[in-house]
């Protein structure tokens, strides 16, 4: 974990060090634990200072002040929370994000106190979520650390609630998320000279600490098993592919498992259709659908999730190389399918191909939902804030789209039809990896799905939200490590015994 943040949980008492943060509407008033805590004179300053402050109490706003005296505190932080019917739909992980955003210093707590919210454990622990999520900061290669007045420094925050065990409790799986997530992020962050696909699958392998069970297929196995599409693109890379399966099985023993699927290309130069300079960077995340299905599988286990997963991840690096694949090639992926290749910066559909082919081989899921930053296309069609959705089943794509509602990672529907199909039909080969100019996100998504038989499926096309993602209140790393928490959430909803 990049940064370590301790949230615990307290009585709403006074005394204490760092920051207090405390909550008002737009009517200015103080709930009754904070009226406590502060006193008579506190709650006149936070009056007087709201008035010549003009602070309005609006929802996600601050006013920050020097501690009253006789209250034990560094400085007060007061937080708005809008009008009543703003309060009656409060995002809870967007305000904890905030509030942590808010707080200076090293330690800080919150009296969690307004009438009408705070008061179920559930939304306490939706607020550590998004305060756990706001601290997390990438700064392992910076050699001086930032300073302590960055809203990133906050190491201990203390969370003041009417039932305190209550909300630890409910805390256990905001937490096994939120670790979730910052696995994601980290994995997404770092740099393809350390990230390389062995040391991403060596990453992967922690997850047996968790009770996943962990196969990593080396190159020799993935020869073996003969899967030509994901090796063509690995094979002008001096570092070796590997494919990763991770399964936990928390449900019943009879129950077919959901399959995740994740593209994992370490670093996409293009290959021989070498990309431009610009931007090229930024292709370090271009595996940011295998670091969701690595931080998702370990959510659901260290949660100890009653469902059966599986997770799988193909993890390559395209280069540029004498020995690599080249535009005019042929290659057999998996199925037996043979692909002309027409451009080799389309490879991420190569090493989907025949990962999802050996998934639904070897562990006859119940369902596949693949994740990969696959197209520039769908960014100019969607965006950074919101993933493209493809899928040959109305109700999983539904269950998908309310997960996304649900936890602000929101997916749009988008369309597979025939046109998209013919659109990769080769000459020489049974399909060639490249649509042409129009619909680039689409025949993409038609390529993928002539890898998948008769189930279920989803295809996340996540390069928008996956990288150089758009800050919020709950987010400020490059990697915001997206989908985390939509497929718990996914999970949570539909595959688990309750
Ligand atoms: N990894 C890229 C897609 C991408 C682009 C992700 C920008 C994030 C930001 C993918 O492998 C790719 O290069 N796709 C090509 C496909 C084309 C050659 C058919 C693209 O989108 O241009
Ligand atoms: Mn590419
Ligand atoms: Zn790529």
């Amino acid at each position: 974990m990049a940064d370590g943040i301790t949230i615990t949980f307290g009585p709403q008492r006074p005394g204490g060090a760092g920051d207090l943060v405390v909550f008002v509407g737009d009517d200015l008033a103080l709930g009754e634990a904070a009226r406590r805590i502060l006193g008579r004179e506190g709650v006149d300053l936070v009056a007087r200072a709201a008035g010549s402050e003009r602070f309005k109490g609006r929802s996600l706003s601050a006013l920050s002040l020097p501690a009253p005296a006789g209250v034990e505190a560094s400085r007060l932080v007061v937080v708005g929370l809008g009008s009543d019917k703003d309060r009656a739909k409060i995002d809870w992980p967007a305000l904890g994000g905030f509030t942590a955003g808010k707080v200076s210093g090293r330690q800080a707590r919150v009296v969690l106190d307004w009438p009408g919210i705070g008061g179920s454990a559930k939304e306490t622990a939706e607020f550590a979520l998004g305060a756990r999520l706001r601290a997390y900061g990438f700064d392992r290669y910076k050699s001086a650390k930032k300073a302590d007045a960055e809203e990133s420094a906050v190491t201990a925050l203390e969370i003041l609630v009417a039932d305190p065990a209550a909300a630890e409790a409910a805390a256990a799986a905001t937490t096994a998320v939120a670790e979730g997530v910052v696995i994601a992020r980290d994995l997404i962050n770092e740099p393809p000279n350390v990230l390389f696909p062995e040391e991403f699958a060596r990453r992967a392998s922690e997850l047996t600490k968790l009770g996943v069970e962990v196969e990593v297929l080396d190159l020799a196995k993935l020869r073996e098993i003969g899967m030509g599409a994901l090796l063509a693109v690995a094979q002008g890379s001096a570092r070796e592919p590997r494919v990763v399966i991770m399964r936990w099985n928390g449900g019943e023993a009879s129950e077919a498992p959901v399959a995740l699927v994740g593209k994992g290309v370490v670093f996409d130069s293009g290959g021989i259709s070498i990309k431009s300079a610009g931007g090229m960077e930024d292709m370090k995340g271009d595996m940011g659908g295998a670091a969701a299905v690595v931080g998702t599988l370990h959510a659901l286990a260290s949660r100890k999730a009653k469902a059966n997963v599986v997770g799988a991840i193909g993890i390559v690096e395209n280069m540029p190389d004498g020995a690599s694949y080249r535009p005019s090639d042929i290659v057999t992926s998996l199925s037996g399918q043979t692909i002309e290749v027409i451009n080799t910066d389309a490879e991420g559909r190569l090493v989907l191909a025949d990962v999802l082919w050996h998934v639904q081989k070897t562990y006859s899921p119940k369902l596949m939902i693949d994740l990969a930053t696959l197209t520039g296309a769908i960014i100019v069609a969607l965006g950074q804030d919101i993933a493209g959705l493809f899928s040959n089943d109305d109700e999983l794509a539904a269950r998908i789209a309310a997960a996304g509602e649900l936890t602000g990672e929101k997916v749009w529907r988008m369309p597979l039809i025939p046109a998209f199909d013919k659109a990769i039909e080769s000459k020489f080969a049974d399909m060639k990896n490249t649509g042409g100019r129009h619909g680039g996100a689409a025949t993409a998504a038609a390529f993928i799905k002539r890898y998948v038989n008769d189930l279920p499926w989803a295809h996340l096309d996540i390069a928008g939200v996956g990288m150089s993602s758009s800050p919020s209140e709950i987010n400020r790393s490059w990697g915001a490590g997206w989908g985390v928490r939509l497929l718990d959430r996914f999970v949570r909803d539909n595959h688990e015994a309750k």
